[in-house]
């Protein structure tokens, strides 16, 4: 019966198919491949040729994709010209050249190449579909007149090159499919450029969207994680006069990988896990706002982990300070002093950790070492920077820029390579090496000084008399502004903690500005709150955390040191806490160290306590209005104490309420008649601290994910739809495993509901939520929260806002929440 039905299948197709059905992984003149006709497969099995419609397409185009892996197409030949008809026919002319045939025997796409005497059409098991001589040597490639590897669609498969043959002028790029149901050429085209010292680029059309930059020995330079996949390929990057050219082998054959232009603009590189039989995407580009053209213009950089993320380089100003203070760097930065070339008193500032500048107009000399590099720059007048040109092994060659330093970064990881950056004299300061070593012994004596300052903090006022001694005593005047005996910092000391604010001792970014991790007189480790200059926290808000931080005084509150007012800064230094802040153990998955239930609990109940403290117990009733997992620090034991206090506001003993201009705080976070109307009150934190339990339990972010994309459910949407339906447990963060009991997760989940309902009267206390946490009595039940739908977030930390428009902003949620 069987094989009755099998056979008269084959019937059917002989009937169709002009010649019998291929097998194997050539073509020969008197062997084409017909539309439904069968495959092509290569010896090792790995790759296959044929017919195709891609998605929800009928159109037919021959293509290559993984023979072991569904709809992964590599290449397609017809991507502009689609066969629209059946049977369409692939087949090698007498002479070599590929053709595909439609319906009316009409050619629609050939391949060029010299004419053969005896052409074979092979597909490799690297993916190549190759045109050679029938008996030539099919491991080499200087025997194949045709190649697809030269003409690639959006995918680089090893061995592949990309870039130019300089002689042929073939340039290899990858340019997108339009759709995923249709691959003719779409908008993104990655490919080599070869101004000055080539780069990577993806182009938008003829646009330059992304810099993938040069290449340092090891990666190009604005990928620096790829460094971590370097063990598994082995990469070769030519420049010669023969080629510019890029290529990967994969060290271990059986290995699966590509790199896909996607449609969306994104560089993708993949590796196939084969027991979960899934693709995973190794890295992508562009990923984060410093990836787009030059954001902080000529002579900024761009920090991703930042914000705000433009900086000058150093010895450079804002050229536009107030488009510069309203976040748009595109401007750039000048030079503070012109550089003064003819005196020779010139200088370089080195740069960490850079993603170099645009090389587009930077000449390479191979022959130089870096000192040499350095002395060619000096001589040179128009030059404004060098770096090394190779990075691999003992650092060679010479990469100058003559121009502005544009499209210039810093990778926050670690890699990336250093930048010299000339500087005049009198912008050098202290980074020269002579004077380097003379400030090490200031601030030595200064650290010394500073410790004897501080052992008898009384002896400060006569010792200091220019200086003022207490942090608060600059203009405060609010009443309650008693001496605090707050210890003053130096600057010099604070900078020697930090190393100079370096940006490998970063912790995190506070409100309104970065903090750094310091070890006070190589004891003592402190946490330093930085200011930025030009953040728009005033000398109002600064005073506000410093006066209240200084006064309260509870375990699961930071606890303040002091602070530095000094030379235009303004810091605060705080006790260092060794487990940093709530947000990586909770939504960093590569935080090795997951939070078992009890700890999650434990936390929970220290946050409910220290703001029970704020709102109630405290000397001042206090409303923090920016509590989020960010601004909750864990120290050794993993208690956590509440942090950031620049945006608290200090409420009298009857009022309760009070309505604000000016919304401050963090999306996700807010409660809605705070962020609608700026009215806030306790509830409004209670609000929040619903929300940072909710994140705790699941182990999810609430702002600006979707968990559910139908309904655009944001985290409390999501939750709420579980609970209704009674699969509560459902959420519980997968890292948490077995260690909970199952009861107190959900009595802390039906809590945390409590806290986030819409209307601030629904919302317990803290008092009432300390308790609900303690005891096992029966809890009300939980209406719909507010908010629940996800909107689209600005992509910064904290925000202030203008009340006008931040209720037109949110007028969107109103409305979908209508819906229900
Ligand atoms: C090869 O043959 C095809 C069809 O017979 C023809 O269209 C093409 O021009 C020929 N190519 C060369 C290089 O002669
Ligand atoms: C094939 O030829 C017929 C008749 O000339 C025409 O109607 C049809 O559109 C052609 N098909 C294609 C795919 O060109
Ligand atoms: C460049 O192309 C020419 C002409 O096709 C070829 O002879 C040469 O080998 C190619 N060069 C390289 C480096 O592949
Ligand atoms: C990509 O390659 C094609 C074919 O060589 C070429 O026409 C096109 O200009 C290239 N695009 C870019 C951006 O280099
Ligand atoms: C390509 O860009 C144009 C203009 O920006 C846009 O209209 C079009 O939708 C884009 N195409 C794709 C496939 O994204
Ligand atoms: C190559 O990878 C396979 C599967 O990932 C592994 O089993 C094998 O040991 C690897 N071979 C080498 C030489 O590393
Ligand atoms: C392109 O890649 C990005 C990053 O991996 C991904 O988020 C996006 O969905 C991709 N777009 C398409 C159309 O596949
Ligand atoms: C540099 O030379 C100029 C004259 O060309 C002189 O006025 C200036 O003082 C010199 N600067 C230094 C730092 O020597
Ligand atoms: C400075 O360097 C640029 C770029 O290498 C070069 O074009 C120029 O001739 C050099 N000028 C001098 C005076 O050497
Ligand atoms: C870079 O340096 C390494 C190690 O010294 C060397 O093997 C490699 O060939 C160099 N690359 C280039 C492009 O010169």
């Amino acid at each position: 019966m069987t094989i009755i039905t099998k056979a008269s299948i084959l019937c059917l197709l002989a009937a169709t198919v002009v010649s019998p059905s291929i097998g194997g992984d050539t073509l020969t003149p008197g062997r084409p491949l017909a539309d439904g006709g069968g495959t092509l497969i290569s010896a090792g099995g790995r790759f296959e040729l044929g017919f195709f419609s891609p998605g929800a397409s009928n159109n037919r185009y021959i293509g290559i994709w993984y023979h072991d892996i569904a709809q992964t197409v590599v290449w397609v030949a017809n991507r502009k010209r689609p066969v629209t008809g059946r049977p369409g026919t692939l087949f090698i002319a007498t002479n070599g050249t590929l053709i595909i045939t439609d319906d009316n025997s009409t050619a629609i796409w050939s391949s060029s190449s010299p004419p053969l005497a005896n052409p074979v059409a092979q597909l490799l098991d690297d993916g190549n579909f190759v045109v050679r001589e029938a008996g030539s040597d099919s491991e080499d490639p200087n025997s194949f007149a045709w190649q697809s590897f030269d003409f690639p669609t959006d995918t680089h498969l090893p061995g592949m090159k990309l870039g130019w043959n300089l002689t042929s002028h073939l340039n290899r790029n990858l340019t997108s499919w339009t759709s995923a149901s249709d691959p003719a050429p779409g908008n993104y085209t990655a490919a080599i450029d070869l101004h000055g010292y080539p780069q990577l680029f993806i182009f938008s059309g003829t646009r330059k969207y992304w810099r993938g930059g040069s290449w340092n020995g090891i990666v190009f330079s604005s990928v620096p994680e790829a460094i971590y996949a370097s063990d598994r390929f082995n990469i070769v990057f030519i420049i010669d006069s023969q080629e510019v050219m890029y290529t990967n082998y994969l060290r271990n054959a059986s290995m699966i990988s590509r790199l896909v232009m996607n449609q969306s603009g994104k560089l993708q590189r993949f590796v196939w896990i084969e027991e979960r039989s899934s693709w995973n995407l190794f890295w992508f580009r562009p990923k984060d706002q410093c990836d787009s053209m030059s954001p902080c213009g000529p002579n900024g950089v761009c920090y991703p982990s930042d914000w705000p993320m433009c900086h000058c380089l150093k010895g450079f100003r804002p050229k536009d300070p107030s488009n510069w203070d309203l976040r748009d760097g595109s401007d750039g930065c000048v030079r503070k002093t012109a550089l003064d070339c003819r005196n020779g008193t010139d200088g370089f500032v080195t740069l960490n950790g850079a993603m170099i500048p645009d090389t587009s107009s930077s000449v390479v000399d191979w022959s130089l070492s870096l000192e040499q590099c350095r002395a060619r720059c000096l001589r040179n007048c128009s030059c404004t920077a060098y770096a090394s040109a190779n990075i691999s092994g003992s650092e060679s060659g010479c990469i100058m820029w003559t121009t502005d330093l544009t499209d210039l970064g810093v990778v926050s990881s670690g890699s990336g390579q250093d930048l010299y950056v000339r500087l005049a004299a009198a912008d050098l300061g202290s980074e020269s090496g002579d004077s380097r070593r003379s400030r090490v012994v200031v601030i030595s004596v200064v650290i010394a000084m500073t410790i004897l300052v501080l052992g008898c903090a009384a002896c400060c006022v006569w010792k200091r008399k220019k200086r003022r001694k207490n942090c608060l005593a600059e203009g405060h005047n609010e009443g309650t502004g008693q001496d605090l005996d707050l210890p003053l910092f130096d600057l010099a000391a604070i900078i020697d903690a930090t190393d100079d604010f370096s940006i490998h001792n970063k912790l995190g970014e506070g409100g309104y500005g970065p903090v750094f991790k310091g070890k006070l007189g190589g004891e003592q480790d402190i946490a330093v709150k930085r200011l930025s200059k030009t953040s728009m926290q005033g000398l109002e808000e600064f005073k506000n955390e410093v006066m209240l931080t200084a006064k309260l005084q509870h375990r699961n509150l930071v606890r303040l040191l002091g602070c530095c007012i000094q030379a235009g800064e303004r810091m605060l230094i705080y006790e260092y806490m060794p487990n940093r802040s709530l947000d990586a153990f909770l939504f960093d998955k590569s935080e090795d160290i997951s939070l078992d239930w009890q700890t999650r609990r434990n936390i929970i109940v220290g946050i409910a306590r220290g703001l029970l403290y704020l709102h109630q117990d405290s000397r001042f009733r206090i409303i923090h209005r920016d509590l989020k997992a960010s601004n909750i620090l864990l120290d050794k034991d993993m208690n956590p104490k509440i942090s950031d206090f620049g945006m608290a506001r200090v409420f009298g003993g009857d009022e309760t309420e009070a309505n604000t201009r000016r919304v401050v705080g963090t999306y996700g976070y807010m409660s809605p008649e705070y962020a609608m109307d700026g009215i806030f009150s306790v509830k409004s934190d209670v609000f929040s601290f619903g929300v940072l339990l909710l994140e705790i339990v699941s182990g999810k972010k609430n702002r600006g994910v979707i968990y559910h994309s139908a309904s655009h459910l944001n985290l409390l949407g999501y939750i709420w739809s579980l609970w209704k339906e009674g699969k509560g447990s459902e959420l519980v963060d997968g890292s948490i495993g077995h260690s909970c009991s199952l009861a107190e997760v959900l009595r802390c989940i039906t809590v945390g509901l409590l806290c986030v309902q819409e209307r601030p009267e629904d919302r317990p206390t803290m008092s009432s939520v300390v308790i609900m946490l303690n005891s096992d009595g029966e809890l009300p039940q939980p209406q719909q929260p507010g908010f629940v739908v996800a909107r689209a977030p600005p992509e910064t930390g904290s925000s202030t806002t203008n009340h006008d428009s931040s209720s037109t902003r949110n007028s969107l949620s109103v409305t979908l929440l209508e819906g229900r």
